[in-house]
C-alpha cells in the first residue's frame, strides 16, 4: 500500500480519537464509529486508539489497557474502517504525541486547563478514583497535542467529535492562536503582492487551527431505558452473536403507559420505539407507530422485529470479524503500519514546532 493511494498529503484532513474502553456497544457505534466509516471516503482520515489518555483515569490499574486497546481496533476494522483508506494507529506507538504535548504545556495557561468544564465535573462524577494529578489536569491538553499534530498550514482539520468534546477542541483552536501569535514569524504584506492587509491577515500559521465536525447523535438507550453506557450493563456489543441480542432485547423497558397487552401505547415514549427509529427501515416503523398505538401488536412481537433490524445492522459487521480474527496478527500489523504513518506526518509538524521554540 503506498501512502499516494492513501492521500496523506491531502489537505483536507479528519483527526479523531477513542479511549480503549473494550468492545464497543451500540452506543458507541453511533456516536462516533458510524460517521468515521462514512468520512474515510471524503478526507484524509486519521483514527487512532487514545491508550495514553486511558492512563489520565485509570493509572492505578493499566492492566486492561492492551487488551482493550486491540478490543477497540478490532471492532473499528468489524465496522468498516478500511486501513487502505484511513490510518488506523496507537496513540502512545507515536511519539510525538508526548512531545507536542509537554512543549504546549509550556505555553499553556494554567487557567485555560483549570476552566475546562469536563475537569471539576469528573472528578466530581469519578470519586473512587484519586484525580487530583498532574495528568489529568493536562489530559485536553494532550488532546490538543493530539489535534494538531496532524494540521496542515493552509489546509483544514476537522475533528469529528460529539457536543461533549467540543470544549477540547475549542481549547485546542485558543493554543494553535496562541502558539501562532508567539513563534510564527509575521508575514510582509509586500510579499503578497503588496495588497492591503490588516496585522491579523499577516499572521502566518504554523500550527492549523482545527474545526469541530459535530457527530449527529441519535437518542439511543439501553435496555433498562437509561442512556446506553458500558458503565450501567445495559448494552448490545457490536460483537453479540444473534441469540444474545435477542436475549438481551427481551426484557428491555417499554412505554410505562402499556401496562397490559390490550393498552395502546405510544413508540414516542418507549425506548423501544426509539432504537427502531434508528436501526429499521421506514416500514417497520409504520409498523410499529400503527400496530403500538392501536394495541394491535404485543411489544414482545415489536422487540422481534427490533431484534430482527439489529442483526442485520450488525450482520456484514461479524462477517468482517470472522476475518480478521481468523489472521493472527493481522490487527496488529494494521496498526503498526498506520503508526509508522501517522509519525510521518507528525514528525513534519514536529519540526516547524521544535525549530519554533529553539529547539531544533
Ligand atoms: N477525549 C476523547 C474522548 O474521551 C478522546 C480523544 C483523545 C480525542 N484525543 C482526541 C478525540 C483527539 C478527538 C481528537 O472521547
Ligand atoms: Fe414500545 Fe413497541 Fe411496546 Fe409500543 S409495542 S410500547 S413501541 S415495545
Amino acid at each position: 500500500m503506498s501512502d499516494s493511494a492513501l492521500q496523506v498529503n491531502n489537505d483536507r484532513r479528519v483527526l479523531s480519537g477513542m479511549r480503549p474502553t473494550g468492545k464497543l456497544h451500540l452506543g458507541n457505534y453511533m456516536g462516533a464509529l458510524h460517521n468515521w466509516v462514512r468520512l474515510q471516503h471524503a478526507y484524509a482520515c486519521f483514527f487512532f486508539v487514545a491508550d495514553v489518555h486511558a492512563l489520565t483515569t485509570d493509572y492505578a490499574d493499566p492492566s486492561k489497557v492492551p487488551s482493550y486497546t486491540h478490543e477497540v481496533a478490532l471492532d473499528w476494522l468489524s465496522a468498516g474502517l478500511d486501513p487502505e483508506r484511513c490510518t488506523i494507529f496507537v496513540q502512545s506507538h507515536v511519539k510525538q504525541h508526548y512531545e507536542l504535548h509537554t512543549l504546549l504545556s509550556m505555553m499553556t495557561p494554567l487557567s485555560w486547563l483549570e476552566r475546562v468544564p469536563t475537569y471539576k465535573d469528573q472528578i466530581e462524577n469519578l470519586q473512587e478514583k484519586d484525580l487530583a494529578m498532574y495528568g489529568f489536569l493536562g489530559y485536553p491538553l494532550l488532546q490538543s497535542a493530539d489535534i494538531l499534530l496532524y494540521g496542515v498550514p493552509g489546509g483544514s482539520l476537522h475533528v469529528p467529535v460529539g457536543a461533549d468534546q467540543v470544549a477540547h477542541v475549542e481549547l485546542t483552536r485558543e493554543v494553535a492562536r496562541r502558539f501562532n501569535h508567539m513563534y510564527a514569524p509575521k508575514a510582509d504584506g509586500k510579499a503578497r503582492g503588496g495588497t492591503e492587509q490588516n496585522a491579523e491577515n499577516l499572521q502566518r500559521e504554523l500550527l492549523n487551527e482545527p474545526q469541530v465536525l459535530l457527530t449527529p447523535t441519535p437518542k439511543l438507550p439501553g435496555t433498562d431505558g437509561r442512556k446506553m453506557s458500558k458503565s450501567y450493563g445495559n448494552f448490545i456489543l457490536l460483537s453479540d452473536p444473534e441469540a444474545e441480542i435477542r436475549k438481551k432485547l427481551k426484557p428491555m423497558v417499554t412505554d410505562p403507559a402499556r401496562v397490559r397487552r390490550t393498552d395502546p401505547g405510544n413508540p414516542d415514549r418507549c425506548p423501544v420505539g426509539d432504537l427502531h427509529k434508528v436501526f429499521s427501515t421506514a416500514q417497520t416503523l409504520a409498523d410499529v407507530y400503527a400496530g403500538c398505538t392501536t394495541a394491535g401488536i404485543g411489544c414482545i412481537e415489536c422487540k422481534g422485529w427490533l431484534a430482527d433490524a439489529v442483526v442485520r445492522e450488525l450482520a456484514p459487521m461479524q462477517e468482517r470479524r470472522a476475518k480478521y480474527e481468523a489472521q493472527p496478527g493481522l490487527v496488529r500489523e494494521i496498526l503498526a503500519a498506520g503508526s509508522h504513518r501517522a509519525g510521518l506526518v507528525a514528525e513534519a509538524t514536529m519540526q516547524q514546532v521544535r525549530a519554533a521554540m529553539g529547539l531544533a
